[in-house]
């Protein structure tokens, strides 16, 4: 499906994830999991984002079409664990992570879409480690062979970002970028959040 040259896979993440927030998250399972459902909402939306914005590149909209309806999935199964634990549908504040991430997108095109794939590439990666985690620490089996299920698509989407960033951007280009982002993504989850979120 993807080429066979070699593309930054988890490592392209610079920091692991701590202890903390895998405490933090297991001590708070309902919130982390209506933050999740959330997560998933926002996921589906920013692909079609990308659809809208630039509606001639082909190769992006078939693989991004694909994911928004992975999203929705997702979405739509994390609501069915929020509804097995009676956790209400509710607004969750979402923490700076995600805005702090966007601030970092350059205004000028093209830079503007290599650092929007490269940025939601980043956060795909972090969700993929996080579910990792908490598919290994959570408490309840089931919920925990859950979370197992959708790291593998998590994983294929930060591959196809990270794909898309490489079909319309040098190589070189695009892997500098990367470091330089990765490094802020990982200076933005240096200090644990005080409320317990995917994206702590
Ligand atoms: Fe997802
Ligand atoms: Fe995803």
């Amino acid at each position: 499906m993807f080429p066979s040259y070699q593309l930054p896979t988890i490592n392209a993440l610079q920091q692991p994830t701590t202890n903390a927030w895998v405490e933090q998250a297991i001590s708070n399972l309902d919130t982390i999991l209506l933050d999740h459902a959330h997560c998933e909402r926002k996921a589906a939306g920013v692909a079609l984002n990308f659809m809208f914005r630039y509606p001639s590149n082909v190769k992006m909209i078939k693989e991004l079409t694909k994911i928004a309806k992975e999203e929705l999935e997702h979405f739509e199964q994390v609501n069915e664990w929020l509804e097995r634990r009676n956790i209400p549908m509710g607004p969750l504040n979402a923490p700076p992570y995600g805005a702090a991430l966007k601030a970092q997108v350059r205004r000028q095109e093209p830079q503007r879409l290599l650092d929007s794939l490269l940025v939601t590439g980043l956060i795909e990666a972090r969700s993929h480690e996080r579910l990792g985690l908490l598919s290994i620490y959570c408490p309840d089996p089931e919920l925990a062979a859950f979370y197992g299920s959708l790291m593998a698509s998590e994983a294929r989407h930060y591959g196809t970002y990270w794909v898309l960033a490489d079909t319309y951007f040098d190589r070189e280009v695009f892997m500098e970028r990367l470091q330089e982002l990765a490094m802020v993504e990982s200076e933005l989850l240096a200090n644990l959040h005080p409320e317990p979120r995917i994206h702590s």
